[in-house]
């Protein structure tokens, strides 16, 4: 950021004329689970609250997520979706169940927010819902029922059920995970039994009434390569995603993950080289997946992803609740070009989670709410959705700690429908601007516009006291020069560019 830092230079090339496949505006979902204060307090309100909220969901909120245009929410879990029933959600607020969240934290869940308020939400914030069935406590019976009460517009039970508890039209509900995390909290499978078990609930996760379910396979816990080639060869034939969870814990080590806000400069390192490894996990679960499907007809939904560090501390420990922080920022952007990369079988991905919980776009304590640098990275690269890719290299001296070296730059590129290119590209050296030269193939650049999130600190975020510390800028170091650009990028950046 300084302007005396240290400088090293790179190059690219942008291959604007070999256009690949389409960036599929899912890429840039998210999640929201009945975990910590991620749904209750960060979303929910309720209606009487002081907060101001439309129908219980919290106005500023809404905006704030609004602003990012984001395409698609799954809910309600996570593990909680495999204890979750439907019938506990709806209906007068004042006569559901309390229910033991058991998963997270212990406490009592209420059913203030169910199917409706979920439904709501998601139209407000102009989302598609992306719904996960219970397959760990629930039965196909459940899902069905869940399916037609959503879904249908006939005169059956159900259908009437939805329409006396306030909504007449049906809802559209194309995604539909079927079990989340099966190999674990979902019930502790074997691939084989999650795959007869998927057969079973998948033929009854019916599309009624016009609407057509898109059915999601509980995908892999990070290399369990046997898991993927398990499911491809026995449901391949019956599923139209396949998802993959995969977090970025900088130490490796589940018991001692390591601060969101009190790293060294090492810690910063093997949290570039976790987040990389996404790359790894994508291209070797691609390449069992071409195997059964080399047609890609089967999509990769990376519905879980992101940074995962202790709690902050004082925090409840099953709330899962972090700070969010530059390094927080680089590893979004980091696995958003990675997915951009590889749309042409990576269709959908959820970040986790939306607010209050791990790496969260939002946080928010009683009536106050700070956007984190991670919003910021969302924002930025917004331009890419539904956008088509454009390949690049690049070729950067490596970054380097000790053993272990990342690559200093990380970028992808895409057009969009009026023909602009966007190039989103990550310093993640936190000591070295680079002077980096873009040859544009088959582009003549005309007129540049910028922006970069940045700050003098590794550890830089936004707290409820200084909620701007962290934001982008216009950026302004670049030089044109028809068919190549010349561009600064401060150390520790992410900085988004507009070719003309
Ligand atoms: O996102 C938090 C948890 O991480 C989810 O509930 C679970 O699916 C995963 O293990």
């Amino acid at each position: 950021m300084a302007d005396d830092e240290p400088t090293i230079t790179a190059q690219m090339t942008v291959h604007a004329d070999q256009p690949g496949a389409t960036i599929h505006k899912e890429i840039y979902g998210q999640f929201a689970e009945h975990l910590g204060r991620g749904v209750y307090e960060g979303l929910w309100v309720g209606p009487d609250s002081p907060i101001p909220n439309t129908r219980g969901i919290r106005n500023d909120v809404v905006a704030a997520l609004k602003s990012l245009s984001v395409p698609v929410l799954r809910w309600p879990g996570g593990c909680f979706a495999d204890e979750y029933h439907w019938r506990d959600g709806i209906g007068p607020r004042a006569q559901r169940p309390r229910r033991l969240n058991s998963h997270w934290g212990g406490v009592i869940d209420d059913n203030a927010f169910g199917t409706h308020e979920f439904m709501d939400l998601c139209e407000q914030i102009g989302a598609q819902p992306y719904v996960c069935a219970n397959v760990g406590t629930g039965t196909p019976q459940e899902m069905k029922d869940w399916i037609e009460y959503m879904t249908s517009d006939s005169d059956s039970a159900l259908a009437n059920e939805r329409r006396k508890n306030g909504r007449d039209k049906p809802w559209k509900l194309k995604f539909l995970g079927i079990g989340n995390e099966s190999w674990g909290c979902g019930g502790d499978m074997t691939p084989e039994y999650y795959s007869d078990n998927y057969r079973r609930f998948h033929t009854f996760a019916k599309s009624l009434s016009g609407n057509r379910i898109t059915s999601i396979a509980c995908g892999a816990n990070g290399a369990d390569f046997n898991w993927t080639d398990v499911l491809m060869s026995h449901i391949g034939n019956r599923m139209n995603g396949l998802s993959l969870h995969y977090y970025t814990v900088p130490s490796g080590n589940w018991a001692h993950k390591g601060s969101a806000t009190d790293f060294t400069e090492a810690q910063w390192h093997a949290t570039m080289a976790q987040t990389l490894h996404m790359e790894v996990l994508v291209g070797q679960h691609s390449a069992i997946m071409d195997k059964y499907d080399p047609n890609k007809r089967i999509a990769m939904i990376v519905d879980e992803w992101g940074d995962w560090f202790d709690v902050e501390p004082g925090s409840n420990g099953g709330f899962l609740y972090q700070q969010n922080t530059l390094r927080d920022a680089i590893v979004a952007a980091i696995n958003l070009n990675i997915f951009n990369q590889h749309c042409d079988r990576i269709t959908m991905a959820c970040i986790a989670q939306m607010v209050n919980v791990l790496q969260a776009m939002i946080l928010t304590d009683k009536q106050k709410i700070v956007l984190t640098p991670t919003y910021d990275v969302f924002q930025m690269y917004k331009v890419h959705q539904d956008a088509t890719l454009i390949p690049l290299e690049l070729s950067a001296p490596p970054y380097k700690s000790g053993d272990s070296a990342v690559p200093t730059l990380h970028a992808s590129a895409s057009r969009d429908s009026a023909g602009r290119l966007h190039l989103s590209i990550v310093n993640l050296d936190p000591d070295h601007s680079v002077q980096l030269t873009a040859y544009l193939d088959g582009l003549q650049a005309k007129n540049l516009i910028g922006q970069v999130l940045t700050a003098p600190a590794m550890n830089a975020h936004n707290t409820f006291d200084n909620p701007d510390a962290v934001h982008p800028t216009a950026f302004s170091d670049f030089q044109i020069k028809a068919d190549q650009i010349s561009v600064k990028l401060p150390s520790k950046s992410v900085v988004v560019l507009e070719i003309q």
